[in-house]
């Protein structure tokens, strides 16, 4: 295994979109961000120097962290923040890990702008488990306001309403007519590497007059399968391979929301260009229907679709046995609010708690046996108040507190995570940090304890680090707590996450020294 070193340097930069202009905070002036490339097993180390005047962490989404949970980055989970003029190293292995993730800012919205790609590849000698494609691309989703990003929550958090939506989505950081162009030669295979690094919205894409083959989600090889569109939440991985089919021509991309419920919702399309080589200028764009926004059928279908590959050298492993069966009710409800515009504040909830952020962080509190006054480890496994979960308006009130659920090293857990319509059902893509996770069984309205476990899928669910729970609707994962540490979990819709829909987990030390979370760097931030 390599060392793979990087340099990020948090600095604003000034960027030019829809016609206005604004300063926006940048890794290295750029945006989408530096690409990280490593190989499965390397060791990555990146130099983070903090030149503008926000507080800055940087998460490496769907990165395990086995026992370096210190550089995990979600702000006050497991660091402080590195402060401005600060500097902090992250250093970590891919250890068992390749395929594409995403590293992103995690504290406030300041993932809207920072964040890009982690592209492992397999170990030297290893080929992929699918035909070699001709050349691979990287293709990064994103959201953009013309207003500053950071201003556009805090408004909100103080006037208790939801926050302006976005406008404009972004493929490769680009936009509309000067967008992103991917060029291609008839007869070629690509792999794409999607990643969805959108703040609020789940997304569709599609290429007019072509299909994609999925071979990969989340870094987790798949069973290969053909499909039209694909649809990643936010946080969510997809490589998928494109076979350039036509002779030469232009063909639209696009990526468009996904939303199946009633709130404000953001319906902007982002293009970009497939484009053959020897295509001449009279040739026109061919365009393809794209999915209405509420395409429910699309979104579930893509995820029924999914299975983990299961072959002898890339093995399913899911827990049989679990000592931890969990039930999460998550959704999102208001509370009263007397400096609140409408004397209420939207509010979200994992069974009834709304998460309180600390302002020391977690792991080191965890870590010191400090945690008295930062959190208590008595996160509810069921809901606090039983409702029925689609029915109508209840439970508008939720607790406020900084819970963890604790788990022994090595215990399995099962969590069945449950909708709510507290206000409006809505779909969450739900992230664990630390692990991945299995999605073991999922469907619409309540879960039934009796009947839908016996149709779970043990033998080749797909393993995800974050995952859409339907609308009015469950889904069930399965994980190993083989990772000691502090690990966040939360809905990887921003707007969700800012309004308490999140929790942690707390996983013990195990017996022997290798399993035991290693004492923190010495360079680790202050709060
Ligand atoms: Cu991609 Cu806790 O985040």
């Amino acid at each position: 295994a390599n060392i793979r070193r990087y340099k990020f340097n948090v600095v604003m930069k000034n960027i030019t979109k829809l016609c206005s202009t604004k300063p926006i905070v940048t890794i290295n002036g750029k945006f989408p961000g530096p690409t990280l490339y490593a190989r499965e097993d390397d060791n990555v180390i990146v130099n983070l120097t903090n030149n503008v005047n926000y507080n800055v962490t940087i998460h490496w989404h769907g990165v395990k962290q086995l026992r370096t949970g210190w550089s995990d980055g979600p702000a006050y989970i497991t660091q402080c923040p590195v402060q401005p003029g600060g500097t902090f190293v992250y250093n970590f292995t891919l250890t068992g890990q390749r395929g594409t993730l995403l590293w992103h800012a995690h504290i406030s919205w300041l993932r809207a702008t920072v964040h890009g790609a982690i592209v492992i590849l397999p170990k030297r000698g290893v080929p992929y488990p699918f035909p070699r494609p001709h050349t691979e691309k990287i293709i990064v989703f994103g959201e953009w306001w013309k207003s500053d990003v950071e201003a556009v929550i805090n408004q909100s958090t103080q006037s208790g309403l939801p926050p302006n939506i976005s406008d404009a989505h972004t493929i490769n950081g680009l936009t509309g007519r000067s967008g992103y162009t991917l060029h291609v030669k008839t007869g070629k295979k690509y792999l794409l590497r999607i990643i969805n690094a959108a703040v609020n919205d789940e997304l569709f894409f599609k290429i007019a007059g072509h299909n994609f083959t999925v071979v990969e989600v989340d870094a987790s090889y798949t069973k290969p399968f053909n499909t039209d569109t694909l649809f990643l939440g936010p946080g969510q991985t997809t490589n998928a391979i494109l076979t350039a089919t036509h002779p030469p021509g232009n063909f639209l991309m696009t990526i468009s929301p996904f939303m199946d419920t009633v709130v404000p919702v953001n319906n902007a399309t982002g293009t970009a260009l497939l484009r053959y080589k020897d295509t001449t200028t009279t040739q026109s764009l061919t365009s393809s229907k794209i999915p209405p926004i509420n395409a429910t059928s699309i979104a579930l279908g893509f995820s029924d679709s999914l299975r983990s590959l299961n072959s002898p050298d890339y093995p399913t492993k899911v827990p049989l046995k679990i000592d931890h069966s969990l039930f999460f009710t998550i959704g999102v409800g208001v509370n009263p609010c007397t400096t609140c515009i409408n004397g209420t504040k939207t509010i979200a909830d994992i069974n009834n708690v709304s998460f309180v952020m600390p302002t020391v962080a977690m792991l080191q509190a965890h870590y010191f046996n400090k945690s008295e006054g930062v959190f208590t480890d008595d996160f509810p496994g069921r809901p606090l108040t039983p409702f029925n979960y689609t029915g109508g308006l209840n439970n508008l009130r939720t607790k406020k507190g900084t819970k963890v659920y604790r788990l022994e090293f090595n215990s399995t857990v099962q969590v069945i995570i449950q909708g709510t319509s507290v206000i409006a059902p809505e779909s969450h893509p739900t992230h664990l940090h630390g692990s991945n996770f299995f999605v073991v069984g999922k469907g619409l309205g309540n879960f039934d304890p009796l009947e839908d476990p016996k149709k779970f899928n043990l033998i080749d669910p797909v393993e995800r680090n974050t995952v859409s729970v339907p609308t009015a609707g469950w889904t069930a994962i399965r994980f190993r707590a083989d990772n000691p540490g502090v690990w966040f979990f939360h809905c990887h819709l921003e707007v969700h996450t800012s309004w308490g829909l999140k929790m942690a987990f707390l996983v013990e030390d195990g017996k022997s020294s290798n399993e035991k979370l290693p004492p923190p760097p010495s360079d680790l931030p202050i709060c």
